[in-house]
């Protein structure tokens, strides 16, 4: 079929699914508890991505691929920027479906070296007047050796990135104890990734962030370093940091080779005017419409820091392809995203690559790889 009726073609397909989405099934879904739809989700996802057929049918129902979105990352071949952010497919469920969603690869986890049941009690809620979620799950997962034994036997068909983080728990807050945790996980997972994210930024967990502190995390990644790497390794950071310590922070995962910097977990500071609810959630950090700014910002700074020497992945408030277009212009090379894929639908990551080739042929570039970072070398 020529290219324009195809590009013709996937747009109408979007705006039937978009519709009947946010008239059918948003209206649905929202009326439920959020944990239980989304586990209701993962089942789901899990038994399509079993079955050729069902793979086939969602490929035709969400997927877009384009020449132009295809770019190498720390090495790693990505056909298109869009991947899972951490902490929907926590325990790698998902792994065969998403690609025929139209991801360009996806991240799971956050995992731990030892399984943790989460946080009691509700731990996430929808704040639908400022389109984001608040999440409290407290690193709930099945614990590393549980989930490489799933990674293993996954067909895999785009980049799979594994993020580790520390087992929440009392002993882990210790730093040595931490560390060692950390390392463990590590171990039990990065031969099965095509990169690896250390999660130093959860905001839920016992004990606060400590790996944000310049000492902690100089243990960590020196400890880390000793070990066997086989692919990049990227660190999550968080928002909430002033310049001196993100500075400082960053110059340090240099020194130790990181590769790449995911710019940026959930927000916390509750005084954040995009946060519209009047009853949000002491407990937990927040994720979509609320942190898009902030993490465009973080993106634009810490291009501007690593100077090339490793990649900007931006994550947060992705709703659109004109959001993910900034966040490239800002300095990522790839994006990320959960919360914009609930307000508007599966077909939004679709739409987001169709909607950023559009943009890029508008600003006269042939590729992706072009646009990255030209906001912030002004
Ligand atoms: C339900 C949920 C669970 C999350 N769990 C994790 C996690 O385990 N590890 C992690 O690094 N980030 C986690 N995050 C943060 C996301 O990866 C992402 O940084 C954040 O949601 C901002 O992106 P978004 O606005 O597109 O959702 C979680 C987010 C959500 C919504």
């Amino acid at each position: 079929m020529a290219t324009k009726a195809k590009e013709i073609l996937i747009s109408g397909r979007n705006v039937i699914l978009k519709t009947g989405y946010k008239a059918i099934f948003k209206p649905l879904a929202f009326q439920t508890n959020p944990e239980w739809i989304h586990d209701r989700m993962i089942t789901t996802g899990a038994f399509l991505g079993a079955h050729a057929p069902f793979r086939a049918i969602t490929r035709a129902a969400f997927g877009y691929m384009h020449p132009m979105l295809a770019q190498n990352v720390a090495g790693v071949h990505f056909a298109a920027p869009v991947g899972l952010a951490a902490g929907f497919d926590k325990d790698a469920h998902l792994i065969q479906i998403l690609p025929s969603c139209g991801f360009g690869h996806a991240e799971v986890g956050s995992v731990t070296a030892k399984p943790y049941e989460g946080n009691e009690g509700q731990r996430l809620w929808r704040l639908p007047k400022s389109e984001s979620l608040m999440v409290y799950y407290g690193l709930k997962n099945e614990g590393a050796p549980a989930v490489a034994q799933r990674i293993k036997k996954a067909k895999r068909t785009i980049p799979i990135g594994i993020s580790i983080a520390k087992t929440n728990c009392k002993e882990t807050a210790n730093t040595q104890k931490g560390v060692e945790d950390y390392v463990e996980g590590y171990k039990s997972l990065y031969k099965l990734a095509d990169y690896i994210t250390i999660n130093i930024s959860c905001p839920n967990a016992f004990g606060g962030e400590p790996f944000t502190d310049a000492k902690k995390l100089d243990a960590l990644l020196g400890a880390l370093s000793k070990e066997q790497k086989t692919c990049p390794i990227f660190l999550k950071i968080a928002h909430h940091m002033s310049d001196a310590q993100r500075t400082e922070l960053i110059d340090i995962a240099l020194g130790y080779g990181v590769d790449g910097f995911i710019c940026a977990n959930l927000g916390k500071k509750r005084d954040n005017p995009l946060l519209k609810e009047t009853d949000v959630p002491e407990v937990g950090g927040y994720s979509g419409k609320p942190v898009r700014a902030l993490s465009t910002k973080l993106i634009a700074d810490v291009y501007k820091q690593v100077q090339g020497k490793a990649v900007v992945i931006g994550c947060g408030g992705i709703f659109s392809a004109e959001d993910a277009y900034e966040k490239i212009k800002a300095g990522s090379s790839l994006l990320q995203l959960i919360t914009g894929m609930i307000y508007e639908g599966p077909q939004v990551i679709s739409s987001i690559h169709q909607g950023l080739v559009r943009l890029l042929k508008a600003d006269g570039y042939n590729s992706i790889t072009e646009a990255i970072g030209v906001n912030s070398r002004q």
